[in-house]
């Protein structure tokens, strides 16, 4: 028996009692006469003593030759502890050692394992395995898995089904790269991993399999940030006979529930947005609604009064900061030279101060009255002691920027507070986008989500202002989430393939199965799938999708543990007929 209990259980009702406990070498305290050891395991840690006076001399030597990370068994004796420590859970004991078994040394640690580490963040994904051991990604991990049984407990019991779908499919040009596996046995052929099992799960309706679900690794070659990994998880759902509404409050009792189960956070109604609203009042499609600054268009005001700037422009909108006004010029400065790095490219920022004694201050005063001043701080709801900031320009890039400066704002004010929770769903999404490089639209959402029949008649005139049945779910700024009722009528399928530039003969190569099963009584169907990963994440108040991610790889795709991706052999390239040299 390598341990009686584990090192997270033992307490004052255990005082003694002769254990055996296994784990790693924590912190070593050597006093000479008497030696104190951490052992730690996934449950927690046991402060052991070897005493001088009471250990015998052989196991006390043996304490002796310990080091951080040595993994080792011990049999002794719980005793009270003279000096308590309410921290820990076993901090009321500890253990007289009388039997010490090293079961394996270790080499010291390129980094210390404890909550404030002095390892940087690639040499910790160099030694995962290390970084695991500390409490925070340990912890993270256990919560992941309390998140995703409790997802599967949930759907399972609404009628959810969970299939699994393949791994090795079919490359499509749509959404994003694709990662691409050769085929050994159909030489110069190759399979592609999936983005998502969205055409699966359709054909999963198309075979009556009504409530299906999944938590699924999805593969996308996409430029990484905090918020995406190359290989991520879905829970992918899909539900036939159902309309937008069914499915949006099928998922808002899924995602409500984790909120009071996971947060103890109790949300009654979620709110929703349509797409064109949340451009248009927070210049985004997932607007982080935990606080106001909410846009206010003062074009009509503000144009035609002199000053050249506004009145060459296509839009002059802005937001007011409660309490603003009292923040200095050098403050306002920084924020003007914020707004105008590449990454934001505004061309300058204008601001009004509501002083307190209800004056009137602004860096147009030149052409504006106090009065004109009073109509712009009705419309973006400014009250005396607050600012204004406003920017103009063509509408669709300064919506976006006027977006990105007011989650600036909202982090500097710590207005983004990950004890809250708002979700927010947003509707309508445009059916299309017009793509500049390619000269031609893509799907927003894709390929598969119904037009709204309302605009059906758009679809050849003005296809770029027909909307879509497409709903996302945001929470607290970040997309978790996103579905749409999907087309389910073979000719309108390729009317779609048509309109993102897919000839009939380009969209049966492609598309042949499901144009083919559409023909055989396809149901009304329709679902969604949320990031696990982002979900998790946010549910843990934290940002970086990595940290709740058991091997993560680095922002350039990099798994620098196992040091992949990697060359291969030469006779493997041959064997999947991929010889470079070979012409
Ligand atoms: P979509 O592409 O919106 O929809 O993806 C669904 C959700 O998956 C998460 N996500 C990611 N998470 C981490 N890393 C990534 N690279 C990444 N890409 C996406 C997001 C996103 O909201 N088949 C459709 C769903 C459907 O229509 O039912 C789909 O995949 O949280």
């Amino acid at each position: 028996m390598l341990r009686s209990h584990n090192c997270g259980e033992l307490k004052s009702t255990d005082i003694n009692t002769t254990v055996a406990l296994s784990g790693w070498v924590q912190k070593i305290r050597d006093k000479g006469f008497i030696i104190w050891v951490d052992i730690r395991d996934r449950y927690g840690i046991t402060q052991l003593v070897f005493d001088e006076a009471r250990t015998p001399k052989k196991v006390f030597d043996s304490a002796r030759n310990l080091s951080r990370e040595f993994v080792i068994q011990i049999k002794g004796q719980v005793i009270e502890r003279e000096s308590k420590n309410n921290e820990l859970l076993t901090g009321a004991i500890e253990i007289l050692v009388n039997e010490l078994n090293i079961l394996n040394p270790s080499e010291i640690p390129p980094f210390t394992i404890e909550d404030k580490t002095d390892g940087g963040e690639e040499l910790r994904m160099k030694y995962r395995y290390l970084d695991i051991r500390r409490n925070t990604i340990r912890d993270n991990l256990i919560f992941r898995h309390k998140v995703t049984m409790e997802v599967r407990n949930y759907l399972n019991n609404q009628g959810f089904i969970d299939i699994e779908t393949p791994y090795l499919i079919k490359s499509t040009p749509e959404g994003a790269r694709d990662f691409i596996v050769p085929s050994r046995m159909n030489s110069g052929q190759f399979y592609a991993l999936p983005q998502s099992p969205q055409t699966f799960k359709q054909l999963l309706m198309v075979g009556g399999m009504d409530r299906y679900f999944q938590i699924v690794k999805c593969f996308r070659d996409e430029d990484l940030r905090a918020d995406r990994q190359p290989e991520f998880t879905q829970i992918d759902c899909e539900m036939s006979f159902v309309n937008q509404e069914d499915v949006l409050t099928q998922f808002e009792g899924l995602i409500s529930h984790l909120i009071l189960k996971i947060k103890n956070y109790k949300i009654d109604k979620f709110p929703k947005m349509t797409y064109d609203e949340a451009i248009k009042n927070y210049g985004s499609d997932k607007p982080d609604i935990r606080f106001g600054m909410k846009f206010g268009n003062i074009t009509d005001k503000a144009k035609g009064k002199g000053f050249n700037v506004f009145d060459s422009e296509e839009i002059i909108v802005g937001f007011s900061i409660k309490k603003g006004a009292s923040i200095s010029r050098k403050e306002i400065d920084k924020w003007v030279d914020w707004i105008k790095k590449p990454q934001i490219g505004a061309k300058g920022l204008v601001w009004v101060k509501y002083n307190e004694d209800h004056t009137l201050k602004s860096s147009v005063d030149k052409f504006y009255t106090e009065n004109d001043l009073i109509e712009w701080a009705k419309i973006t709801k400014a009250d005396s002691g607050d600012l204004i900031f406003i920017l103009s320009g063509e509408t669709k890039k300064t919506l976006k920027q006027l977006g990105e400066l007011r989650l600036a704002i909202a982090e500097k004010n710590n207005l983004r507070n990950p004890d809250i929770f708002a979700p927010l769903w947003v509707t309508d999404f445009p059916l299309l986008e017009w793509n500049e490089e390619a000269k031609r639209y893509h799907a927003m959402h894709h390929p598969f989500t119904s037009p709204k029949k309302e605009d059906l008649g758009l679809l050849k005139s003005f296809p770029e202002k027909v909307r879509a049945n497409a709903y996302d779910l945001v929470i607290n700024g970040n997309e978790i989430g996103g579905g749409s009722i999907r087309i389910h009528d073979s000719k309108l399928q390729k009317e779609m393939f048509n309109l993102i530039g897919l000839s009939n003969k380009e969209a049966q190569e492609q598309f042949g199965f499901l144009l083919g099963a559409f023909k055989f009584g396809a149901p009304p169907h329709g679902g969604i799938a949320f990031g696990l990963d982002r979900l998790v994440t946010i549910l843990g108040g934290e940002e970086t999708i990595r940290d709740f991610i058991a091997f993560p790889k680095n922002n350039s795709g990099r798994d620098i543990m196992i040091d992949s991706p990697s060359m291969i052999e030469k006779s493997q390239l041959n064997e999947l007929g991929l010889d470079l040299n070979k012409s």
